[in-house]
């Protein structure tokens, strides 16, 4: 398996991982995909076909994590995890410090994974999906692109939470359950 950057080309079948992770209500509608690989730093997971996809952008100081999807028959092998660390590579070679993201407070998996890969929870967004529905924000540092160990302070002087980045690539709707 191998990860590469995904491009305009891959909407088709990212579309498809897009359907086969989440629901209807949930999934991103195939103009925001297109934007995604247009204009945020996305990367494809690849054995044969496309297995896994993940995305974010850097900003501020800070990277935020857009999407990260792996196919059904896929998971549980690490996939989840590389395409992560590798987005995170991408995102602090952009100057990002540290990464934030949304997830289901209900989705135990990402959780894990996110926990385990050094992500700390910052915040509980109460119904931030609809009514009954919350999110938690996850933080972490990044290390720096040059791989030492390098002091960290948050972005802009402020501390973790909702702190993120003032603004997002346009139209980039990020407000579904990651
Ligand atoms: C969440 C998701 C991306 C994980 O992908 P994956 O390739 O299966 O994950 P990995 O194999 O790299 O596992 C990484 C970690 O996730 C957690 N994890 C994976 N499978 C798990 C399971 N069945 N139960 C609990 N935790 C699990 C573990 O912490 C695991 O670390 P470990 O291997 O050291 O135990 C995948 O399940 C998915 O696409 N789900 C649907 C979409 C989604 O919810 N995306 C999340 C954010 S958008």
């Amino acid at each position: 398996m191998r990860i590469r950057r995904g491009r305009p080309g891959d909407l088709p079948t990212v579309l498809a991982l897009e359907r086969a992770c989440f629901p209807p209500e949930v999934a991103f509608p195939a103009e925001t995909v297109a934007l995604i690989l247009a204009e945020a730093t996305a990367l494809v997971a690849e054995g044969g076909s496309i297995v896994g996809f993940v995305a974010g952008f850097a900003r501020g100081g800070w990277g935020k994590v857009l999407t990260l999807e792996v196919l059904p028959e896929g998971r549980g092998r690490g996939v989840g995890r590389r395409l992560m660390v590798a987005l995170e590579e991408e995102l602090a070679s952009q100057g990002a410090k540290a990464a934030l993201l949304e997830v289901s407070a209900e989705n135990e998996r990402a959780v894990a994974l996110y926990a385990g890969l050094g992500y700390g929870k910052a915040g509980l967004l109460r119904g931030y999906y609809g009514p009954g529905r919350d999110a938690l924000l996850m933080t972490r540092r990044l290390k720096p692109p040059d791989g030492g160990s390098g002091s960290f302070s948050p972005p802009e002087g402020r501390r973790s939470g909702r702190a993120g980045p003032s603004s997002k690539p346009k139209n980039i709707s990020t407000n579904r359950a990651i």
